[in-house]
Order: structure tokens, then sequence, then C-alpha cells
């Protein structure tokens, strides 16, 4: 039996007291949801959150696809995250820090309150933010990029978090996108044992004019920093004064808790907006379902709180569960290949979670290194961001999880706020390499994109989601019209328009989802979205290229690769393409960051274009893998072009 068509059936032992036990309780919650859709949510939203005012009215949708949830509903989110749990859990650990070079600290809940409370009243009170003020938090991964969100969430300001891999220039884009007032970061961190630096970033981000009047800087890795008077701020002189007795601002269900920029197939990265409401519910019930973290497990996602993993499943989910999150600021394969698998070890890890690029790295690294430790408390093994390749996920079951553990392969987006289509482990029978079937409650269907109607088995569509769900992006910040086109321009059921994800997928005969990867100009490159119309803006940059269009690849460990054809301005000479790559690689370092480094650059005579001038990208991801072209090329403006571009490659 092939690999792909294998069911692996979910350890019974386990289910029994899985949350979801098993898929008569699965398929009873999805026909709740779909006999009535606002009553599933009622039972969840009046239990899992501690409203501060109840709310009067589950959905509107009146001014679709701009959707309210909770109407009226008062609520705090760090307080769902933090109070509520003092009474049972002030001295369960909230948060366990592992630093690159081992360091370590557990912090309860009490202590993350008093953290975050802290840290609330130094925003407030020293740097003069309020409610819907928006603040950029720069950081490593450190206990303090967790307690800034909170600090932000506690008073009701909106984080923005920019990854500290993105570049001062791909910083700036985002400072004055959001017209933040405050920037958090830190002097830099380690990365390696060595350190690394970011408050430089952010010193050159804001030589452009912003709307930022103050940075606060925490202290991590003690290497000097250049200081601008009366607008930098040391955390750790600053927080000794601050009381830790903060009161939580009293937001509205739908006041936004967060953005978080993200590629789409065109221009600038989008400001996607979270919901207070919505978001933290979705977040903690896919953490309950998806995860079924116990009152005593651990719970370790390796991803950087700079992505939406970061967000939902490092510090929003797990804390407004009360659960105990692992917060990793290293590498998984340093020193060696066995550190991810000693911290299992060490901190009895319950649940692991982390990316097939992480999988296939680890995996190549050290397939006997699973081995070498007990990773007997494993329950659950998560993966996320991108499609999971058979051998890899076979290797993760098997060795990781020692056929044991059930693996989630779970599919969503930045948009969708939480997991949308994911086993549920211990209840549904799995499948290597595919996400299975849609949570109770999200309407996902793969439909047709000119007919609008649900695609045969087997077929190919486009994964859509029907009807609005709590977690859903709420907006794009500062351009309802780029929300209204990027998300609900596709595709229509019914005559309404529905959310399209931006991916292709299929289903079998089981129902079972697999996502083929996406449909636009969007890269993934290890799990990381890309747009190709971003890295081709910073390779045009460079005074010597006259054209440039990128498209992705297969790539063995990245999953895709970004590959990028260069027309040079004036004649080819090989000495000069050589200068070329390495000063275009400054470029896209200095633009966007190093995660958007070319792993091919191909210098060719021209682009293939359709008489009206459009790239024709098909074909030029066709010759990036390798294919022979079948496409129709006799409508190109110049056919020859095609075989010339083979003929550089070949060269
Ligand atoms: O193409 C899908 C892919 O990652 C995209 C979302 O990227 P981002 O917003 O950066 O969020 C990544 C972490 C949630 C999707 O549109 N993707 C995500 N998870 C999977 C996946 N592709 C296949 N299988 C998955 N499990």
């Amino acid at each position: 039996m092939s690999e792909l068509k294998k069911i692996y059936n979910p350890n019974r032992e386990f289910a029994a007291n899985a949350r979801i036990k098993n898929m008569c309780e699965y398929k009873d919650l999805v026909e709740h949801a779909t006999e009535d859709y606002e009553g599933f949510w009622d039972t969840y939203a009046s239990s899992k959150i501690e409203w501060m005012k109840p709310y009067s009215k589950v959905l509107d949708e009146s001014k679709a696809p701009f959707s309210s949830w909770f109407i009226g509903g008062k609520l705090n989110v760090s307080t769902q995250c933090i109070d509520r749990h003092l009474d049972k859990r002030k001295n369960k650990a909230a948060i366990i820090f592992e630093g690159d070079r081992g360091d370590k600290q557990i912090i309860t809940y009490l202590e993350l309150s008093y953290n975050v409370n802290r840290f609330a009243n130094l925003l407030k009170n020293k740097f003069n933010v309020k409610k819907g003020d928006r603040v950029i938090i720069y950081m490593p991964m450190i206990p303090e990029a967790a307690y800034a969100m909170l600090a932000c969430a506690r008073i009701g300001a909106i984080h923005s978090i920019v990854f500290g891999g993105f570049s001062a220039e791909a910083l700036r884009d985002r400072i004055q996108d959001a017209e933040a007032k405050v920037v958090i970061t830190a002097d830099g961190a380690f990365r390696k044992t060595k350190p690394y630096m970011l408050k430089p970033a952010v010193d050159q981000a804001l030589q452009a004019e912003t709307t930022v009047e103050k940075v606060l800087v925490v202290e991590r890795n003690g290497e000097d920093v250049e200081w601008v008077a009366g607008r930098d701020y040391s955390y750790n002189e600053l927080i000794v004064d601050e009381s830790s007795k903060c009161e939580a601002e009293m937001m509205d269900s739908e006041d936004p808790l967060f953005l978080l920029y993200t590629s789409g197939s065109t221009g600038k990265p989008k400001g996607v907006q979270h919901n207070s409401a919505g978001y933290i519910l979705w977040a903690q019930m896919t953490m309950e379902w998806v995860f079924d973290v116990k009152e005593n497990d651990t719970y370790w996602c390796t991803a950087d709180v700079g992505w939406i993993t970061g967000h939902t499943y490092i510090v929003y989910g797990p804390l407004a569960m009360g659960a105990t999150t692992v917060m990793f600021e290293g590498v998984p394969t340093y020193p060696d290949a066995g550190r991810a698998w000693r911290m299992v070890e060490e901190y009895k890890i319950n649940q692991f979670y982390t990316a097939p690029t992480a999988i296939r790295v680890l995996h190549k690294m050290g397939e006997n290194e699973p081995a070498k430790y007990d990773l007997s408390s494993l329950k659950v093994l998560g993966t996320v961001g991108e499609p999971i390749d058979p051998p890899a996920w076979k290797w993760y079951y098997e060795d990781v999880g020692n056929s044991k553990c059930s693996i989630v392969d779970t599919y969503w987006q930045t948009e969708t706020g939480g997991h949308v289509v994911s086993p549920l482990p211990g209840a549904t029978p799995i499948k290597a390499g595919c996400a299975t079937l849609p949570l109770p409650g999200i309407m996902a269907e793969i439909l047709d994109p000119k007919t609008g109607e649900k695609v045969g088995a087997g077929e190919s569509g486009y994964m859509c989601i029907t009807k609005p769900w709590p977690a859903m992006i709420r907006g794009v910040w500062g351009d309802p019209d780029r929300y209204v086109k990027s998300y609900f321009g596709d595709v229509k059921k019914d005559g309404k328009a529905v959310y399209f994800t931006g991916d292709g997928a299929n289903y079998d005969e089981d129902g079972y989802i697999t996502i083929t990867g996406r449909t636009d100009d969007v890269i993934n490159v290890s799990g990381h979205r890309m747009g190709t119309a971003e890295v081709e803006a910073a390779i045009k940059s460079h005074a010597k290229v006259a054209e440039v269009a990128v498209v992705g690849r297969p790539h063995e460990l990245k999953g895709e690769g970004i590959f990028a054809y260069i027309v040079m301005k004036g004649e080819d000479n090989l000495a000069e393409e050589i200068e070329l790559i390495k000063e275009i690689n400054t470029n896209i370092k200095q633009e966007i960051g190093n995660i958007a480094i070319c792993d091919d650059m191909v210098f060719v005579p021209g682009l293939p274009k359709t008489r009206s001038g459009k790239i024709m990208r098909r074909i030029l991801r066709s010759i990036a893998k390798g294919e022979e072209i079948t496409q129709d090329i006799s409508t190109l403006e110049d056919p020859s072009v095609v075989s010339a571009i083979e003929k550089c490659i070949k060269g």
C-alpha cells in the first residue's frame, strides 16, 4: 500500500482521554455547527471567555465580508491569559524559557502577571501609550517579547511584531504603515552562542520619517548600542520603578488586538488585523482540541513570535488555556542535531510543534538521534506552515513519536488566526502528508473557482471558507479595499463572495483534504510566506537590472526555494554577473532580510511575455523545476526566448 493511502489509526489509550475522543464526537460537533452555527459558537464563547460584560449577539454579517463577532461583549485578552489562572495556577510554570546558550528561566503565572503588569504600566505611564496606539515589537525569542505582547493587550494598544530576521527597511515599512508610536526592541540576542544585533536596525529604520516617539530597549546580549537621547530608553532601568498592578482596559470584542504583516501576491506586505474576542477564543479552542494539552503537560512550539504560529501557539493559545509553554531562543540543530530531542527529554515535553522544514533538517542531520533520548513523554507531534512530505512524516511518526503519537498536520494561515484543517489527536485516523478534515465550526470547502461548486473527490479546486469564523482576519490595516480584493475577489458560491485562502487543494474518498500549494505568486520558503513581487522589487532596485521575474521551485529542505530570472541592462559579461549576484544579494538582505536570499539566480536575455506584456510565470516555474515545456508558447511575443532561457540554465 502506498504511504499516502495508509491509514494510521489513533492511539486508543490516548484517545480515551482526549477532549474529542472519536469520530462520532467529531461528527456531532460538525453537525451542531452546521445546524446551528451561532448556537455552536455561543456554547464556546460563553464558557471559554471570562467576559467583563456579556455580548448580546453572536454574529453580525450585515456588512459582509466585514463580519463582527460577540457584539457588545467586553473583555481583556491579557486577563484571559493571566489573571483568571491566578486562583488555581499561580505557581504553575506559564513560560519555560531556554536561551540559545542553554540558560533557563521558569516563569510562573504569578511572575508573568507581575512582569506584564509592570510592562503595561511602563508603556502607559512613561510612554503615554493609549488604547488603539500601535506598538512595534522587534524582539528576539525572549520572555520579554511575550510580556510586551500581553502588556499591549492589557492597555488596549495594538501590537505589531516584526520578525527579528527582517531588515531595517522591512521594519521601516511596517512602522510607517502601522503609524506606530513606540518600538520595543532589544540590543540583540544570541544565535549559535554568538551575539547578534537588533537595535541598529531600529536606528536605521527610524532615520526615515516616522510617527515613532520612543524606543524601549531590553538588554539581552549586553553589547554596546547607539543611544538617541530623549527617544531611547532602557527597559531594565525603567521597569524597576513600575508597580505590578495595572488595571486591564475594558476592550470591545471587536477592538483590534494585533496587526501582523504578511506577504501577498502583489505589492507590499499587508497588515493583517486580528481582533480581541474571536481570536482569543479560537486560539484557546484549537490549543485544547488539536494539541489536547492537559493540566500537567509541557508544550513546545519551535516557531518565532514574529510569525502567526508564535502568536497563537506560543503565547496566546497556551496561556489562554493555562498551559505551560516553552519558549526557545536557539536553533534546534545547534550545537548538534540532538538539541531538540535533548530538550524534549529534559523538559518532558508532551506536545511538540514544528515546521516540516525543521523536521527535514533534523532528519537529514541526525536520522538516529531521536533514539538516543527518552522521548516517551511525547503524545502529540504537530507540523505547520507547508505540506509535509511522506518520508519526513514517516520519520517523525516512527522515530520521533515511536509510532505512538498522533501527528497533527495543521493547515492554517496568518489570516485564519488559528488552525482550520487538522486531525484531532486520538480521534482522527491519519494519513501521511494530509491535513485531514476541517475543524468543527470551520466551513472549509474546496470549490471550483469558475462555478463556485464543490469539486468532486480527487479533483483540484480552491481552498475556501464559506462562512466567517471568529478568528478570521478583520481587515488589512488602513486598506479596506485590499481586504475585499485579496480575500473575497476570486470565488463566489451561490452568488456570494467567499473567503479564498490562496491555496489549491483536493480531497480524497474519505473527504481528507490535501493542500497542494499556493495558486498565486506567493512562495512558501521553509514555511514562511514570501511574495515574489517583494523579492522582485528588491532585485530591481539594483541599477544594472533591467527586468526580473521570481518563481518558486521545489527545494529538498526548504520545501520551496526562490528562483530569480534576471535580465541585465547592457551586454552579458560573466565577471560582471558574479559581482552582480553579490550586490543583488546585499540589496535583498537590506530590503527584506536573509530569508529572501535567492537559491538560484540566472541571467537571461529576456522573459517570456504575452503580447500584452504579461510575464508567463507558468513557463518560468516549469523551467525552474527542470520540466519540459509542454505549454503552448506560440502566443508569446517572442517564443524563441524560452529556448534561450533553457540554454542559459544548461550553460
Ligand atoms: O500555503 C499554505 C501554507 O502556508 C500558508 C500560510 O502561511 P502563513 O500565513 O505564513 O502561516 C503559516 C503558519 C500557519 C498557507 O496559505 N500552509 C500552512 N500550513 C500548511 C500549509 N500548506 C500545507 N500544509 C499545511 N499544514
